[in-house]
């Protein structure tokens, strides 16, 4: 079997995504590529999970396009969205990542084995027999990961995955997210947490508003922003 073609880079060319009268996305150009993590920063309401939806493919656009890989249309084989709240289904934390894998097509032989490798990865493995529902927050967090994983993904797109995680819960999801990366995984993340973005970006794109604002390697976002959002973002601001 041929393995199927990367969703990298995911490029979107003047995107917009209207929404009752609102411009929700205006006229977003910017390119995913393969490297370290995309952190995607700015206030409630810019746009970002719209961005990451758009980027799944689960939003079309109203104008301008969007390409995986050079494909305008592209099946979501190699791409995986973990949402703010996943819902868990009513099953054990391996049962969960089985039901994963079966529906990305893994034969059922390999299913258990992969079940602990990805159970493992994310810390898990004590815990695969406990109904996921009785997980804590961060334990659910941390095998919708898992369960995203079970697709193999190149890309995969995380929605404020710590929002509502203690420090603890916090760095356990953000380990993860290391180790991910580092096996060659491209990371796009939603925050607004900007320690977090500073630990864990490659680059950064700050939206405002449903604009992208900037979009440069997080070294030189933080220490020399180019816009005036950016800065006042930084320096602590409300940007409303
Ligand atoms: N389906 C929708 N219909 C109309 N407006 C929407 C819809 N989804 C989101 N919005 C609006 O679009 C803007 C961007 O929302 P969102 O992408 O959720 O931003 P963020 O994730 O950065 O907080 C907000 O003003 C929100 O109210
Ligand atoms: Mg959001």
């Amino acid at each position: 079997m041929r393995a199927p073609a990367s969703d990298l880079p995911l490029t979107l060319s003047d995107a917009v995504v209207l929404g009752h009268g609102v411009t929700i996305l205006d006229r977003l150009n910017i390119t995913f590529a393969a490297g370290a993590p995309t952190l995607l920063i700015g206030p409630n309401g810019s746009g970002k999970t719209t961005l990451l939806r758009v980027a799944m493919g689960l939003l079309p656009l109203d104008g301008g396009r969007i390409a995986w890989g050079g494909r305008d249309a592209s099946p979501p084989d190699r791409r995986a969205i973990v949402f703010q709240r996943p819902a868990m289904l009513r099953r054990s934390a391996a049962g969960n990542v089985r039901y994963a894998l079966a529906a990305a097509g893994t034969p059922r032989a390999k299913r258990q084995e992969r079940a602990v490798e990805l159970l493992t990865l994310v810390g898990l493995a004590p815990l695969a027999q406990r109904p996921a529902r009785r997980l804590s927050g961060g334990e659910q967090q941390r095998l919708a990961l898992a369960r995203a994983l079970a697709r193999n993904p190149d890309l995969l797109l995380l929605d404020e995955p710590t929002a509502s995680l203690d420090p603890a819960a916090t760095k356990a999801i953000e380990d993860i997210i290391h180790s991910v990366a580092a096996r060659g995984v491209k990371v796009v993340m939603s925050t607004h947490d900007l320690g977090q973005a500073k630990r864990l970006a490659g680059d950064i794109a700050l939206l405002h508003r449903g604009r992208l604002i900037e979009h440069t390697p997080a070294a030189k976002f933080f220490s020399s922003p180019r816009s005036e959002e950016a800065g006042r973002f930084i320096a602590g601001e409300l940007l409303v």
